[in-house]
């Protein structure tokens, strides 16, 4: 375990990403904001804090995947958050199966690509966290939303991989969970209520817990939400 922790965050350029990255480093992490664009990691970095690192990242390229392990060697926490809203007023029955098939590309298999590559180092070093964003529209318990029918399917998937994954680190160390943070203001939603900085604290809630803290759960506001 290095002293400060490093987190790496995914999709940091702006929006949730940007804010969770900022928040990390506010409490004392080291963190390395990823982005598609070189040139928006680096930005972002700069805005963060001198010891801030930008490096790219897209998710959905598995090349770009390794070269930024590459770059930012292992890390301590990991944050999922890249992630795109393509089929928004979309219906089950019509919606582009091309359109599922992109979302799905980045939400799930980006993420998964990413755990892929960053969490065996945490099971090595004994110690990690993992927090992928999920969304209440891919949850049972609230009912799956379908508005958005390949969106809310990926974050179905992504609740599940997120049990696949505590369940394949259990006992190592390791806490993965999935957090909802619930509508918020950013070019995804630019009409929701809630702001960056709430989802952004609860997304640090994740990253920040105890050594015998949960993992497999979907927090939502802090609290253990039905999946
Ligand atoms: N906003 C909400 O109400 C809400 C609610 C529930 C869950 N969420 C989840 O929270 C996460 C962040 O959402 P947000 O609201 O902050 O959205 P956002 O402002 O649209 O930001 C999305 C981020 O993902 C990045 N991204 C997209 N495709 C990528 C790829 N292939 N590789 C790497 N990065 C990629 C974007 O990068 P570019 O700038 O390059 O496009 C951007 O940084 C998402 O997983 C979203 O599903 C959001």
């Amino acid at each position: 375990m290095t002293n400060p922790r490093t987190a790496l965050v995914t999709g940091a350029n702006r929006g949730i990403g940007l804010a969770t990255a900022r928040a990390l480093h506010r409490a004392g992490w080291r963190v390395v904001l990823t982005a598609r664009d070189r040139e928006a990691a680096r930005a972002a970095a700069a805005r963060t804090g001198p010891d801030a690192l930008g490096v790219p990242l897209d998710v959905t390229r598995p090349e770009s995947v390794a070269a930024a392990r590459a770059a930012a060697g292992p890390v301590d926490a990991l944050v999922s958050n890249a992630g795109v809203l393509l089929d928004a007023g979309h219906d089950p029955l019509t919606v582009p199966v091309e359109l599922v098939r992109a979302t799905l590309d980045v939400n799930v298999l980006g993420a998964w690509r990413v755990c892929q590559s960053f969490v065996p180092d945490m099971v090595r070093a004994g110690w990690g966290r993992v927090v992928l964003l999920s969304s209440g529209t891919g949850t049972f318990t609230n009912g799956l939303f379908p508005g958005a029918p390949g969106y809310s399917l990926s974050k179905t998937a992504v609740n599940g991989l997120t049990t696949l994954l505590a369940a394949g680190t259990r006992g190592t160390g390791v806490l993965v969970n999935a957090v909802n943070p619930g509508p918020t203001r950013t070019r995804m939603m630019p009409d929701a209520g809630g702001t960056v900085r709430d989802a952004a604290a609860d997304v640090v809630q994740a990253v920040a817990l105890p050594d015998d803290g949960p993992t497999g759960v979907l927090f939502r506001r802090g609290r253990i939400a039905g999946w």
